[in-house]
């Protein structure tokens, strides 16, 4: 963590507050208002994973989940095998693998009530998000082409699985669903810290074509989530005090320290709901309440 604001401390009534929106989401999912039910949320963290988990089985094996993962779910738009370099594709396989067994222990978990992975965009909606963040109209973002743009793909998605696992915590009933999903946060924030880490290693470089480095490059995608989740203070580039568009970051500023573990004042993980986690990876304010969008184009899919 570093330099904590003290509105990062959550209030009771905020939490109520947050959780009125997550009823409210519910409600609009056709799914019971009264009760958020522990399937619903490990129902939610499934198409979380399906997400994930089709990114990073084309990225590190150049193929889509299987129809026994997907619950024959309809096959992702985009998605190609990453062109790495030999010490970031081991680490894209182990991801890819931890990341497919999340989908099938969600799946087996949920049994027939296991809902069927929605259409995910792995691939144009990754330019949408770069272009969102960047405020730009033109080039195109490949996640496949390189180390540099895969890590920066993968940035977007592991640190809104935290805080979803994170914010769905104390909703889970259940203890042994409780302790799984906690098992599930630990492996993601995981994840979070060694794409966190490969970046920061590169705060420097430019990304080509867009001539910006990496830590600037990294703080717009930051910006950009909790602009769409309305928070403003949920989320962190990798280096501190944040990149700005007039840094030149060569060398390092002596004030420069890496941030790496985004956290409260407590150092604990931030939570997200899940309306703010949905308004991220539908790319849409969630003061819009929207329903699809970026990376789920039909929006996600309820329990059966
Ligand atoms: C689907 O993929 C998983 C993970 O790679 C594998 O374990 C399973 O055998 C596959 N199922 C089929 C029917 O191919």
């Amino acid at each position: 963590m570093w330099s904590p604001k003290s509105t990062d401390v959550h209030t009771p009534s905020r939490t109520s507050a947050m959780r009125a929106l997550i009823l409210a989401v519910f409600a609009t999912l056709a799914l019971s208002a009264s009760a958020v039910t522990d399937v619903d949320i490990l129902n939610f963290a499934l198409n979380l994973e399906c997400l994930e988990a089709q990114f990073y089985s084309y990225a590190a094996l150049g193929v889509p989940l299987n129809a026994t993962l997907t619950g024959n779910g309809p096959a992702p738009i985009g998605g190609a095998m990453a062109s790495l370099s030999g010490f970031v594709k081991p680490i894209a396989n182990e991801i890819a693998m931890d990341e497919i067994s999340h989908v099938n222990f969600l799946r087996t978990a949920l049994g027939a009530k296991a809902a069927v992975c929605p259409q995910v965009d792995i691939g144009p909606a990754f330019n949408t998000a770069v272009r969102a963040a960047l405020g730009i109209t033109d080039k195109n973002f490949d996640p496949y082409k390189d180390d540099t743009n895969f890590l920066l793909a993968a940035f977007l998605f592991e640190d809104v699985g935290v805080t979803a696992y994170k914010g769905a915590a104390p909703l889970i009933v259940d203890k042994g669903y409780l302790s799984a999903a906690a098992g599930i946060l630990a492996v993601e924030a995981y994840h979070a810290g060694i794409i966190r880490t490969l970046l920061y290693q590169r705060a420097v470089q430019y990304v080509k074509p867009y001539n910006i480095q990496v830590a600037l490059f990294v703080e717009k995608l930051s910006h950009l989530r909790e602009t769409l989740d309305g928070t403003g203070n949920d989320d962190f580039g990798v280096i501190a005090p944040p990149a700005t568009d007039n840094g030149f970051y060569f060398p390092f500023k002596s004030d420069m320290d890496s941030s790496l573990v985004p956290t409260d004042a407590n150092a604990i993980a931030f939570s997200r709901t899940i309306p703010q986690v949905l308004s991220i990876v539908y790319g849409t304010p969630i003061t819009s309440n929207p329903t699809k969008g970026l990376f789920y184009p039909n929006g996600i899919n309820p329990a059966k």
